[in-house]
């Protein structure tokens, strides 16, 4: 067994997460990932704000209804995102009035904005959920720990789906973030699909791993088959960074992909946010989904990592967890049993 702060903290009995991935449903994800003993976290899938509180409130019902094991939620705190401060204390709300809730949504992930009106909130309205926040570069690592949160994501460029401007790798940012920030909690993300890369992950200093692509191809993930089938054979030069809804996005490259070009800087972006043209995002947004909901894997986007070139199988969600965690601690005893 390894047993590590996050381990100990949330009660689960392997250290890895399942990573939300907005705006596609990851609820039986979620559940199948907490039910083997990791940490499964629901997404945030609406994009417009519309019926998202409805939206949310049903997915959680849906959690804890088919597992009792504990689980965390997303939510992306952009600009963009319209519906996020309503969320974020209704989140505290629902947790409040039922304590089947208040025992299971134990993390409450933000991302895609800052951390500042969620660690408000939920300091105040949920003081016992634990608030970590996706941190990209340390700079920004930085500003999350000054604004209280009790841990951190630290995600590479090399993760799949939204990124932002700052392109560092998982590998320099983990050890930057444990070495700067010894104390806090830390979570890493980006890159990860393999019982070596949980184990270099907590070599690191990472208390947990969060991986989003190895468990879309999982069998019970919700993903379009057409989907999942495109992650096998996928070699780690097929994505591409491109501009998405919050900025860069990784994605595999498809027709779609090319047509969104290369990423756009940052001012380019904000200006392009203040000339909404909202009738063309939904019709972009439509074409986003397409994948997801029809499983046409040219016109739609394929938001997956690197890592996508060393995953060769769909697995079952409980062999990656126990299965990769067993193999990782092999890995790590062997190499201290090398150590004279
Ligand atoms: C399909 C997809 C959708 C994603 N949507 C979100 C999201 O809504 N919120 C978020 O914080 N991160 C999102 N991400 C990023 C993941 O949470 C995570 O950082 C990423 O998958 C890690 O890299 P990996 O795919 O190499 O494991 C998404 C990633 C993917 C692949």
């Amino acid at each position: 067994m390894i047993k590590t702060r996050i381990t100990e903290k949330f009660g689960i009995k392997y250290p890895i997460l399942s990573a939300p991935m907005g705006p596609f449903y990851t609820t039986e994800l979620t559940i199948a990932t907490s039910e083997a003993g990791g940490l499964g976290v629901l997404s945030h899938v609406t994009l417009l704000g519309k019926n998202s509180i409805k939206d949310m409130k049903e997915q959680i019902d849906h959690v804890i209804e088919n597992t009792d094991k504990p689980f965390g939620v997303n939510i992306r705190t952009a600009r963009v995102q319209t519906d996020h401060k309503i969320l974020l204390r209704k989140i505290a709300d629902w947790r409040n009035k039922n304590p089947k809730l208040r025992e299971q949504l134990i993390y409450g992930l933000t991302s895609a904005g800052g951390p500042r009106l969620a660690g408000k909130v939920w300091k105040k309205s949920a003081p016992d959920m634990f608030h970590f926040h996706v941190g990209p570069a340390l700079w920004l690592v930085d500003k999350i720990v000054d604004s209280g949160c009790d841990g951190i994501v630290a995600t590479g460029t090399e993760g799949g789906g939204h990124q932002s401007y700052e392109g560092i790798s998982t590998l320099v940012l983990v050890q930057q973030v444990a070495r700067k920030y010894p104390d806090k909690l830390m979570v890493a993300c980006g890159g990860f699909s393999s019982p070596e890369g949980v184990a270099a992950g907590l070599a690191m200093g990472a208390d947990a791993i969060a991986m989003g692509t190895r468990f879309i191809a999982s069998n019970q993930s919700e993903f379009h088959p057409n989907y999942k089938a495109l992650i096998p054979p996928a070699t780690a030069r097929d994505t591409l960074l491109t501009t998405g809804g919050f900025g860069p996005i990784r994605l595999l490259k498809n027709k779609y992909c090319i047509e969104h070009g290369e990423v756009i800087s940052k001012q380019e972006k904000i200006a392009q946010e203040l000339s909404y043209d909202v009738a063309g995002y939904i019709d972009d947004l439509k074409k986003y989904m397409i994948v997801y909901t029809e499983g046409d894997v040219e016109n739609g986007a394929i938001p997956v990592g690197q890592t996508v070139g060393l995953i060769d199988s769909i697995l079952d969600v409980d062999d990656i967890i126990s299965g990769f965690t067993k193999e990782a601690e092999k890995i790590l005893k062997n190499l201290c049993s090398n150590i004279t």
